[in-house]
This record gives structure tokens, sequence and C-alpha cells, in this order.
């Protein structure tokens, strides 16, 4: 089996590779979507991904791959991957005379981790809870367990509108990104990308004055994804959360999103009953493995 870096038309090999360890829990990675459409949009979207990223390759067949996408001004990267085909998991051996899902696995982040410069020293990878083969792997390259999300999804459904909710207009800059900071300190986007971003983002204004706001993002596979969401807290217990997810939901719809779906902390309850009341149905567990940085 030889590990190099890929060429460009390695993608749809790796797409139909990811397809099949995605639909297996023991195998996958929350962060790409289930369809080798939607998956080779996400590999290709990762800037130079062919030059931060290794495939296996074993008698003219992909047998492995794993991505890093970098952001160099954060020094973090995130793994996609790694992707092993099933047949190399399960005995020690895997088939006969071939490299089991860790060695290749093992190999792979070796590899990556060797082209990918030692200035990015933060690192997270992800994989679904269940994923033992996740979690020994993360281990052995010296991740920490941090706490789990839940992925949870809504079908398309009548949202409702309020009108304290609009878009992000010019002004309110400064009180979002006082909002977000405050709100998920050290996480994966800055309150500067967030609020430059062409993405959805929504606040609710109460009083003349914004006291919340909601971020969204059309993601390749068709779906509406809410990243962030967050109330002032002297204004929160009053509805204006669940204003804003409702509002956010009705947009994205209306912009022909297939689902929406979010990501929440295993340990928020307050958001999680938020979610829970406006119909979301939680779907996996994603446990993630950080180095370099954890997040409150
Ligand atoms: C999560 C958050 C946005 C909720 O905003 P909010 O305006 O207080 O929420 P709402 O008043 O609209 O509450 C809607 C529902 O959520 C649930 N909820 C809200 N706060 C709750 C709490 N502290 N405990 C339990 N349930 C709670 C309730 O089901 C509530 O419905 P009810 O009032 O009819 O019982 C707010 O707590 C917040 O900004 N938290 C910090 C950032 C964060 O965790 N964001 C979510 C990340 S995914």
């Amino acid at each position: 089996m030889e590990i190099r870096p890929p060429v460009a038309d390695d993608c749809e090999a790796m797409a139909a590779l990811a397809v099949q360890c995605q639909a297996d829990p023991a195998l996958h990675v929350p962060y790409l979507g289930s369809d080798a459409e939607s998956i080779a949009a996400d590999i290709r979207a990762v800037d130079q991904w062919t030059d931060t990223s290794m495939v296996a390759v074993d008698r003219d067949r992909l047998v492995g791959w794993l991505v890093a996408e970098i952001d160099h001004e954060m020094g973090r990267l995130w793994w996609l991957g790694p992707f092993v085909a099933s047949d190399r998991v399960g005995s020690e051996t895997g088939p006969a005379g071939a490299d089991t899902w860790h060695e290749v696995a093992d190999r792979l982040y070796a590899a990556t981790r060797a082209v990918v410069s030692s200035a990015v020293d933060e690192e997270e990878a992800c994989g679904d809870e269940r994923s033992a083969a996740i979690a020994a792997w993360a281990a052995r390259h010296g991740f920490e367990p941090d706490p789990a999300s839940v992925l949870l999804r809504r079908e398309r459904s009548v949202a409702a509108t309020d009108p304290r909710v609009r878009p992000m207009a010019t002004g309110d800059e400064a009180t979002i990104e006082a909002l977000h900071t405050a709100a998920f300190p050290g996480t994966h986007t800055t309150a500067d990308a967030l609020v430059a971003s062409t993405e959805p983002r929504l606040v609710i204004d109460v009083g003349g004055r914004v006291v919340g706001y909601v971020a969204c993002e059309h993601q390749s596979d068709g779906s509406g994804y809410i990243d962030f969401l967050a109330v002032e807290p002297g204004h929160r217990g009053q509805g204006l959360g669940r204003a804003l997810v409702d509002h956010a939901c009705h947009d994205l719809f209306a912009a022909g999103a297939s689902y929406a779906h979010l990501t929440v902390r295993e340990d928020n309850p307050a958001a999680r009953a938020l979610y829970a009341s406006l119909g979301f149905v939680e779907e996996r567990l994603a446990r993630p493995y950080r180095i370099g940085f954890r997040l409150p």
C-alpha cells in the first residue's frame, strides 16, 4: 500500500469511499455529509486541498484518505477523515495481506501532519460517538476528547416569522461581535469573519436595540445549517431565541433548503430544550477530539 498526496482527479474516488464510511456509525465523521456530491464539493472547498491531504492506494484501489482544512490565521486545522475502507475493519489483520484500518489511518495522519506547517499547532478531529475506531485513532495521536455535540435536524415545516427579527444591517456589527465573542470564545469563526460573511445573519431588535443574533449557512448538500445563536443574558427566557431560530428556519426553507440542521453541545440544556420545542430531532452524537486547545 502506498501513501501519497492526492491529485485533483482522486476527488471522486475519495468521495465514493467516504459515502461508504459515512453510512456506518463506526466510521462516520460528522463534519461531512453522506452523499458523494456534497463530500466532493466539501473536499474541493478546502483551500489548496491537494497540498494538505494524503490518500492510501492499494493495488490501484483508493482505500483511505485524510484532508487537513487549515485556518492559518487561527493556527488551527480540522481533520476531514480519516476515511479508510471498511474491509480494513474487524480483524487484527484485515483482509489477507492488507493493512488494518488503524495502520492505514495512522500512516495517513503521520504523512499529512508532516506536510502541514508546525505553526499550525491546534487540531480538531471529530467522530460519531459510536466510533471506537476514530476515538482510538485520536487517542494514539495525542488528541483529547471534549464534550460531545448533538446533531439536530428539522424537516421542512411552516415556520413563523417575528417582526422584531431582521437581517443584520450596517451598524449592527459591533453588537453582534460582542454577543458572539461572549457566547462562543475560541470557536471556529471569529467575530470579524462572522459579520464579514455573505451567509444569512439575522438579529432581533427589542426597543431599538439588537439583543440577539443567529448565523446560518447554505451548505453544499442543499441543507440549511444554523451555525450560531445567542441572546444577551439580560434578555433570555423571553422567547427571543425561539423567535430567531424560527425565523432563520423560515428563511432557509424559503430559500430552498432541503432541511435545517445544527449542532448543540450535549451539556447545554437551555438550547437543547429550545430546539426540541421547535421540533428538531436528534440524529447523532458527535465527539470532538482536540490538540492544543479546548473550548470552554
Ligand atoms: C440558548 C439561548 C439562545 C436561548 O435563548 P432564549 O431567548 O433565552 O430562549 P427562549 O426564551 O426563546 O426559550 C425558548 C425555549 O427554550 C427553552 N429554554 C430556554 N432557556 C432555558 C433554560 N435556561 N433552561 C431550560 N430551558 C430553556 C425552553 O423550552 C423555552 O421555552 P419556554 O419558555 O416556552 O419554556 C440563550 O440561552 C443563549 O444565548 N445562550 C448562550 C449561547 C448558546 O448556548 N447558544 C446556543 C448554541 S447552539
